[in-house]
């Protein structure tokens, strides 16, 4: 089932959800069987339920439609109201919510009695109504047509239209004041991420993607299945930011075997070489590598060389010289040691490899040494104390970032004028002399996040 389907007056009810759809009966306040998909019928009780207890008394009127029950309210408003009020509010056939399941007219008592559906117009500012859509999203609905939100959602306000779309989507989609069309095409967002051991990057992602329903999700930075920890991920168009995010310095924990080294620099590789030397002043073998040096990159990583990566060369057996690159280690610190092992915490710049590092650790003392564990705890400003774990972010429990929590560039207010040729991505003069990327704000909202090229200022990210 797909609770984020999007019906509007753009896309039309696909045929592929009309098949997978369940729906499920319910007495409405006309004492009618009507359809409602089935989750969303069970979380409206609940919803209903909990309304009572506030003393809110709600009833559904509608929910789903087949083509040919919307064409006959169409052509009766069409009759009754002319074809300036349908546009307004009424879907042609094919376009309408109502034929998904998941969209539900409710009403409320006004005057002792529950409103028909001619009637709602009267009550469109209801206090009862404030109430019941700010419970909506923790039963997984949203308010569908929005005040304000007119040219967006193409319909008018409608406080009685509520939508099914999931608890964690409802709840994104309210927290930022979002319609369905602007979560599924606009949203931007940064979520801190602790991966677990074994799962690729990837799979993170994937997961993210099924439980936010956002197709459009990329990772700053990759950890290995062998690695855990602070996964940045970039959502919807914050994607664009990436390569922003990457480039931030890192801080990890990672623990070191000593007298064995694999093919990939980690444990999980092939042994190539063991023996039986082990260094004991580590501290101050450590204390050596507080430098700047090149390193040469894993024969196990995705780095490309002349168009291939490098593990496609290294599993195929086939040579090929390993690049070099240019790496900071800030800090690094001895935390634990025993007869074989040690683990040290370290903070790097951008593209360094811990395995690699252990590697030129060992080597320096003329020692094998492996890496066993890493642990990610600081991309940028991004904390492992402040990352979700899967469960958590199953459940419900995270935060999106946004822009403000993310990035330092400096913000410049602006004023109408200026305001006009950022909203059409206008290229303009460096007049504020900015060296990298600049944020441009009107009235307390941030709107474009432009980058130097060429001396101008060209738009690189549209933020609203
Ligand atoms: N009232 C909504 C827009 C519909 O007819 O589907
Ligand atoms: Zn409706």
């Amino acid at each position: 089932m797909n609770y984020l389907s999007l019906v509007n007056k753009q896309n039309k009810i696909k045929e592929s959800y009309l098949k997978n759809m369940i729906l499920s009966t319910y007495t409405n306040i006309f004492n009618e069987t009507i359809s409602i998909e089935k989750e969303s019928k069970e979380e409206f009780i609940k919803l209903k339920e909990y309304l009572e207890k506030k003393n809110i008394e709600v009833g559904i009127r509608d929910s789903y439609r087949d083509m040919n029950t919307q064409k006959q309210i169409y052509d009766y408003y069409l009759n009754k109201e002319g074809i300036e009020y349908c546009n307004n509010y009424v879907a042609i056939p094919g376009y309408s919510e109502h034929h998904t399941g998941l969209a539900i007219d409710i009403t409320i008592k006004y005057n002792g009695k529950f409103l028909k559906d001619d009637e709602e117009l009267i009550c469109l500012d209801d206090e009862k109504y404030k109430e019941i859509h700010k419970n909506l999203s923790k039963f997984g609905f949203i308010l569908r047509y929005p005040k304000n939100k007119e040219k967006i959602t193409g319909y008018n306000y409608e406080p009685w239209h509520i939508r099914y779309v999931g608890k964690i989507p409802a709840k994104i989609i309210s927290e930022n004041d979002l319609t369905l069309e602007e979560y599924l095409n606009e949203f931007g967002g940064v979520l801190v991420v602790n991966k677990e051991k074994d799962m690729t990057s990837f799979d993170v992602v994937r997961e993210v993607s099924k439980i936010l329903g956002i197709k459009k999700i990329g990772h700053t930075g990759t950890l290995d299945p062998l690695a855990e920890g602070v996964l940045v991920l970039t959502i919807g168009k914050y994607t664009k930011l990436g390569e922003d995010l990457t480039s931030l310095d890192k801080e990890y924990i990672a623990k070191v075997k000593q007298g064995i080294l694999t093919d990939t620099l980690d444990i999980t590789g092939k042994i190539l070489e063991e023996n039986s030397k082990r260094i004991t002043n580590i501290k101050e073998v450590l204390k050596s590598f507080k430098k700047t040096y090149m390193q040469e990159v894993p024969k196990y990583s995705a780095v490309k060389v002349n168009g291939k990566k490098l593990y496609e060369y290294a599993r195929k057996n086939e040579e090929v010289e390993l690049p070099k690159k240019e790496v900071t280690i800030k800090e690094i610190k001895l935390i634990e040691k025993d007869e074989n092992t040690f683990t040290f915490k370290t903070s790097v710049s951008k593209g360094t490899y811990i395995r690699s590092l252990i590697r030129d650790i060992g080597e320096s003392s003329n020692t094998l040494m492996t890496m066993t564990n890493l642990i990610r705890t600081r991309q940028g400003k991004f904390r492992i104390e402040d990352s979700y774990k899967l469960n958590d972010i199953t459940n419900g429990d995270f935060n999106i970032l946004k822009i403000e929590d993310i990035l330092d560039y400096e913000i410049i207010d602006i004023d109408e004028k200026l305001l006009k040729k950022i909203e059409n991505g206008v290229v303009i003069d460096n007049a504020y002399n900015i060296k990298d990327k600049v944020i441009f704000r009107y009235n307390g909202k941030k709107i474009a996040i432009y980058t130097v090229d060429n001396k101008k200022l060209r738009m690189y990210l549209k933020l609203c």
